[in-house]
């Protein structure tokens, strides 16, 4: 997992130890080890920026699948540039390089925000989202795109809406958690954009339902 440390990385991480999976837990500061830790995931070591393509493939393989949820956080248009763009560029030919073919990519609505006062930052932001989504989508992997709504931190029950296009709304980062579990537990959703908000049906179903 890359952004292990994040707010939706520590709690996947969390449902699949709880689970009986295993997984591994990138971080970029040493002192965030600690906090991986107690997801039950193994921490690993890793920086989009300053790992090369090699040195990320070494981190992922022998994994069955990797989810990307880093970001830059509003740490500004270059940072966002190397850690939302470049650093899934690097990390998904890493994948492929790793021969780990199911990745994950938590992305954004496409209009999110619309109509607010959103600033060159955030057109930025949303133009780097794109370009990765289209990036991942032209690759060989078996990708998923899980574009949430706008991120909550109440708790979720694991009920959401998700689809291909729904409406824009608010989802709990339980709940997107909850569906990536899902999702990794589902290969035959596969190569698809999934929208995503809280909503009304179990997690596990949503995602039953999208294979049909
Ligand atoms: N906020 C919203 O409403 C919203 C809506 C839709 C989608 N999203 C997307 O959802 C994503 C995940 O959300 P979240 O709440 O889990 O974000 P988060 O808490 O900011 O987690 C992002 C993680 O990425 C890590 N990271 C940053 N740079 C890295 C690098 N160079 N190498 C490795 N890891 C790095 C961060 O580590 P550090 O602590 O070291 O920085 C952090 O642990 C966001 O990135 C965003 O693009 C957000």
């Amino acid at each position: 997992m890359i952004g292990a440390a994040g707010g939706i990385g520590r709690r996947l991480a969390t449902l699949l130890t709880e689970g009986g999976d295993h997984a591994t837990g990138m971080h970029r500061s040493p002192r965030q080890a600690e906090v991986i830790a107690t997801t039950g995931a193994q921490p690993v070591v890793g920086d989009l920026i300053a790992d090369n393509v090699e040195e990320l493939a070494a981190k992922l393989a022998g994994h069955d699948a990797v989810v990307f949820s880093a970001g830059a956080h509003g740490t500004g248009r270059d940072q966002t540039t190397l850690i939302d763009g470049k650093g899934l560029v690097k990390a998904s030919d890493a994948a492929a390089r790793a021969g780990v073919s199911r990745f994950v990519l938590v992305s954004v609505f496409p209009e999110a925000a619309r109509g607010g006062e959103l600033g060159e930052g955030f057109e930025h932001y949303m133009r780097v989202k794109k370009s990765a989504d289209v990036r991942l989508a032209r690759t060989d992997l078996d990708w998923v795109i899980v574009r949430p709504g706008r991120l909550h931190d109440e708790p979720g029950e694991g009920r959401v809406t998700a689809g291909v296009a729904i409406e824009i709304g608010d989802v709990s980062r339980d709940n997107v958690a909850t569906f990536i579990k899902a999702v990794l537990h589902e290969p035959s959703l596969n190569r698809s954009i999934i929208e995503l908000t809280d909503g009304a049906i179990p997690a596990a179903q949503a995602v039953s339902a999208l294979t049909r």
